[in-house]
């Protein structure tokens, strides 16, 4: 652990945390790096490998919705298949022992809601339980009436809606549209109100998920950063600590 990060800066973060009476984290692809989720933007990232204006588009999916849909099932088989790490662990039980504000994931993986219904065991997860404001790629939703419903194995024909007939797509926000603005909304308020923004695992170049720790700044609150790499945001960071999040959150939050 040394090793990795100064001594001092963990400490700085520790008693930011400590002194803390509202935490709010914001995480990216990096917290899911460690469990086999591609990241976006770093080398070997999804986005260095595909051309998400041909790929993760609204226009993309009303183009050509089996392409886009084929990408969706590939990635969603492989995020079936990849299990929380001890970042997110580390995280949910923080949660989970304040019982109050929460995590707001960019992420679409569900690796934060699996770790929060483990950390919780028979009793609610509550606060460890994400707002996903970049959706969930477990589920689909209806692109005419926006009914949800659970995925199903992509067939032959791509799957409609039950209740309207439209055509269904996977419940995540494609580049070109607009968040839900119920679920940003709660983001941006935790955010505001909060003495305290841990942002992890993400380049924070993507809005506005990008502006959610600049909320809490605004608000005379500070940034506890955990990434492997400077980004945009280090400059503003009261503390960046340098490191693996499955290694520096359970140091971190203990
Ligand atoms: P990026 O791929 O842009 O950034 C991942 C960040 O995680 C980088 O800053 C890495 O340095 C860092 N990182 C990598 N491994 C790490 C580790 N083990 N521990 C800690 N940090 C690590 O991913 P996001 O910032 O999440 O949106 O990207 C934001 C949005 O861009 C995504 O939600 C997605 C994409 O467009 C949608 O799909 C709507």
């Amino acid at each position: 652990m040394e090793r990795i990060l100064p001594h001092s800066e963990l400490e700085r973060a520790r008693e930011l945390i400590a002194g803390a009476e509202r935490v709010v984290a914001l995480t990216g692809a990096g917290i899911s790096a460690e469990s086999g989720v591609p990241t976006f933007r770093d080398a070997g990232g999804l986005w260095r490998n595909y051309r998400p204006e041909e790929l993760a588009t609204i226009g993309a999916f009303e183009r050509d919705p089996r392409t886009v849909w084929e990408w969706y099932a590939w990635r969603r088989g492989f995020v079936a298949e990849c299990e929380p790490n001890d970042g997110h662990r580390a995280l949910a039980r923080f949660f989970l022992r304040r019982g109050r504000e929460g995590i707001v994931t960019q992420n679409v993986d569900g690796l934060h809601t699996r770790a929060a219904l483990d950390a919780a065991g028979d009793g609610p997860p509550g606060a460890a339980l994400p707002i996903e404001i970049h959706g969930a790629i477990a589920r689909d939703r209806c692109n005419r009436c926006g009914q949800r419903a659970e995925a199903e194995p992509l067939g032959d024909s791509l799957p409609r809606c039950e209740a309207c007939g439209g055509m269904r797509r996977p419940d995540v926000v494609l580049f070109g549209e607009m968040l839900d603005s119920d679920l940003l909304a709660r983001a941006q308020s935790l955010a505001a109100r909060a003495d305290l923004c841990l942002v992890i695992g993400t380049s924070a170049v993507v809005h506005p998920a990008a502006g959610i720790p600049l909320a809490t700044l605004q608000g005379g609150g500070g940034i506890v950063e955990v990434n492997t790499e400077r980004t945009e945001l280090t400059g503003a960071a009261t503390v960046a600590l340098r490191g693996e999040a499955g290694v520096v959150l359970p140091a971190l939050l203990g």
